[in-house]
């Protein structure tokens, strides 16, 4: 007798998924695919194209472009050598990634500006937490080489509509300028000044050093309250700044995209500067951010390219959904299939598969019910794919060339020739 391998007790525990990366799996992965479909359809018609690019880098990119002193290079990596002694990075963010292929493959030497959109997953070692996750999902886009408030306002619209294509509203659209490398180092030096006179701790002092914009940030009550006088970027912008930020809301005033200046924002990545943006979503607690971008003009040269500024985004995805499911709406169709086949009798089983098969051909979703069920199993399988017609096939229907198609909303049944039911349902989904 052959038997099966005692399993050792070690390999008969069940697996789970490491800590903090999420799995979708039905329903709700059919939604998180409309809202990736919505976003891409959203990006398309506003003539970005598609970029597919690689899911770790060497690490050097992260540190040259995301930056040395921000948490995600410094603690939330995804670092290791490969077998051949390489540092890689499982990619943390889209945007570096998307400036090494520009500049790699020569996008920039094209029509400007290049207007690319990505996808896929991303990879920070975070504390994981409902919304927080380590493997992370974005869509995002990017416009480079060009420096124009329209192209600002082109890039906040469309992660606006984004989001309004899923159905979303309870979200707000926060804006404010970070200034350029002309307004930062007198306002740098103003808020240092500023922030030596305060009572800080150890760390916070030498976040204010290294990086004073970040102790902005801080969401402790203590450190809010005596933050309050703080000297704030958007005041000491330079005038190009200035005219670029108020052409930028202009535009957005006018297009009907609401927004709120929030001068306190403080973006995780250094690249940013002049416009910068965040979407707040208030149904999801403390990870509340779905999506947010800026305007970047040193980032192309610092990673070895010409000088040109860029503008984009990354939407989060999976925040998203949890948005969506804190608002109660859908994206997606809400059933896996329209028609369901269900075959009584030898012959219509046999009948079955080929009359799906045939309406899939046609374009139509379609599935059956499998492994002789009878009519009532068969009926709550058509049930539970959500199907809005069941197409009941007995033998003797069979005989005389005819189906029952029925519609499960309403009840009602008609008798349909066979050869007519592609075309029959063809037309009936379409009045749907
Ligand atoms: P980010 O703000 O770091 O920006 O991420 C964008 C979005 O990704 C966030 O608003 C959030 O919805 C989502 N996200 C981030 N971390 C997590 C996480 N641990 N779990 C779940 N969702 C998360 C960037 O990544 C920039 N590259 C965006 C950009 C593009 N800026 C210019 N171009």
């Amino acid at each position: 007798m052959n038997e099966r391998p005692n399993p050792t007790p070690s390999n008969k525990t069940a697996l789970s998924a490491p800590k903090g990366i999420p799995d979708y799996y039905p329903p709700q992965s059919t939604e998180f695919r409309a809202i990736r479909q919505n976003f891409a359809t959203a990006a398309d018609n506003a003539g970005y194209e598609h970029l597919e690019l690689p899911v770790f880098e060497d690490t050097g990119l992260y540190a040259r472009g995301v930056g040395e002193s921000t948490d995600m290079v410094s603690k939330e990596m995804y670092t290791f050598a490969d077998r051949g002694g390489r540092s890689v990075t499982l990619r943390p963010e889209g945007t570096a990634g998307v400036v090494r292929a520009v500049i790699q493959h020569r996008l920039d030497r094209g029509q400007l500006p290049a207007k690319l959109c990505y996808t896929g997953p991303f990879f920070r070692y975070e504390r994981p937490q409902a919304g927080r996750y380590r493997q992370l999902q974005q869509f995002g886009v990017e416009a480079i080489g060009v420096d124009d408030p329209a192209l600002d306002a082109e890039v906040i619209a469309l992660a606006d509509r984004c989001f309004k294509s899923v159905g979303l509203t309870g979200y707000r659209l926060e804006l404010t300028s970070l200034g350029d490398w002309r307004d930062r180092p007198a306002y740098r030096e103003k808020l240092q000044g500023f922030l030596a006179k305060l009572d800080l701790d150890e760390e916070t002092r030498r976040r204010a050093e290294i990086n004073p914009l970040r102790v902005l940030d801080d969401k402790r009550p203590e450190m809010i309250a005596q933050l309050q006088e703080a000297p704030l970027l958007l005041d000491h912008l330079s005038a190009a700044s200035r005219e670029h930020f108020e052409t930028v809301t202009g535009l957005l005033g006018d297009m009907g995209v609401e927004y709120v200046v929030n001068p306190r924002m403080v973006r995780g990545l250094d690249y940013y500067t002049k416009t910068c943006f965040e979407f707040v979503h208030d149904g999801l607690g403390a990870q509340s951010g779905i999506g947010g971008g800026g305007r970047y003009d040193g980032l192309m040269a610092q990673l070895g390219g010409q000088d040109l500024s860029g503008i984009g985004f990354g939407l989060g995805l999976d925040r998203t959904l949890l948005a969506m499911q804190a608002e109660g709406v859908q994206a997606g169709a809400g059933r896996r299939v329209d028609v369901y086949g269900v075959a009584l009798g030898e012959g219509a089983r046999s009948r079955m598969p080929i009359i799906v098969d045939q309406l899939r051909a046609r374009g139509l979703r379609a599935d059956m019910a499998y492994g002789g069920r009878g009519l009532k199993g068969a009926m709550k399988g058509a049930d539970r794919a959500g199907a809005l017609f069941a197409l009941v096939l007995g033998d003797q229907e069979l005989e005389q060339g005819r189906v029952a198609v029925k519609d499960l909303g309403t009840g009602e049944q008609v008798d349909i020739r066979l050869e007519d039911l592609t075309e029959h349902l063809a037309v009936r989904l379409g009045e749907r």
